[in-house]
């Protein structure tokens, strides 16, 4: 079937079509219950959390369920396709939610938050240390003394159990697609290649490869030493064990210390 499909593909960015059955592709994902988790978090911090910015918003699920939880929440993506879809997820909501778009590398707020979330891997999308220096330092100047940057990666254990060879294929209403996933040991890069083929456009096809790095723990661990915030929680999976290479997610805990 790849091959009937392979004919005429064009490669486009990433998120730009799987933006719209995001969602759908990710229906296994329990936003709900992640966003609890992600709240208990908040305790960590001095300050009573109130304002949460969340800087890879993706189509605004977490966003909206820290929303219906209670924070006033604010998130930005750097795919505009993915911001749109969180838009219109928020339109209508009780509380509004802002949503833009921007890069977690490169973004400037007016005002300071109490916690900035970087959710579902999204921090393995920055390929060099460079850039996730950029992250902490930008987010430590978004936040207010005593506030928490929470995010979570993949590790390398999860990359070689389950996306060393990884193949799926799916249909929608809307669209027919096919995951592809490799892992590259060396370099630590895991790809993963979409192919999409949209009912109402049948001879067309279209391809985005998503490219993530997977650090070693110790490595981010150097990294965040090296910035102004500090490293207070490691933590495996959902839990408030401790996070470690036999992870397959963990969850990082960094603050900006008051003084
Ligand atoms: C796996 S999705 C997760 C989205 C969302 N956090 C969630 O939990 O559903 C990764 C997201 O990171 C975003 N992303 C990748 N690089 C980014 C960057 N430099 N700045 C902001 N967002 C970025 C992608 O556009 C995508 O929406």
């Amino acid at each position: 079937v790849l091959l009937s499909w392979s004919k005429r593909i064009e490669e486009v960015e990433p998120y730009s079509q799987l933006a719209e059955i995001y969602d759908d592709v990710m229906r296994h994902v329990r936003y709900r219950q992640w966003a609890g988790y992600v709240a208990g978090l908040f305790s960590k911090s001095p300050l009573p959390v109130r304002r949460v910015l969340d800087i890879s918003c993706g189509t605004g699920s977490m966003a909206l369920e820290l929303a219906r939880l209670g924070f006033g929440v604010s998130g930005f993506d750097y795919s505009w396709h993915m911001v749109k879809q969180a838009r219109l997820k928020a339109h209508g909501q009780h509380a509004p939610l802002q949503f833009w778009c921007a890069s977690m590398t490169d973004f400037t707020t007016r005002r300071r938050y109490d916690a900035i979330i970087c959710t579902y891997d999204s921090l393995n999308y920055c390929r060099t240390p460079q850039q996730c220096t950029r992250v902490f330092e930008k987010a430590y100047e978004a936040l207010l003394p005593g506030g928490l940057l929470i995010f979570d990666v993949c590790t390398e254990k999860n990359s070689k159990q389950h996306f060393q060879n990884y193949y799926e294929r799916d249909a929608i209403a809307t669209c027919e697609y096919i995951r592809q996933s490799s892992y590259d040991r060396k370099t630590r890069i895991q790809s993963n290649e979409f192919i999409f083929r949209w009912a109402a456009q049948p001879n067309k096809t279209f391809k985005e490869r998503h490219l993530q790095r997977i650090y070693r723990l110790d490595d981010l661990r150097e990294i965040v030493l090296r910035t102004h915030l500090r490293l207070i929680g490691l933590y495996d999976g959902f839990t408030r064990r401790d996070g470690t290479e036999k992870s397959d997610r963990v969850h990082f805990v960094l603050e900006k210390p008051q003084r």
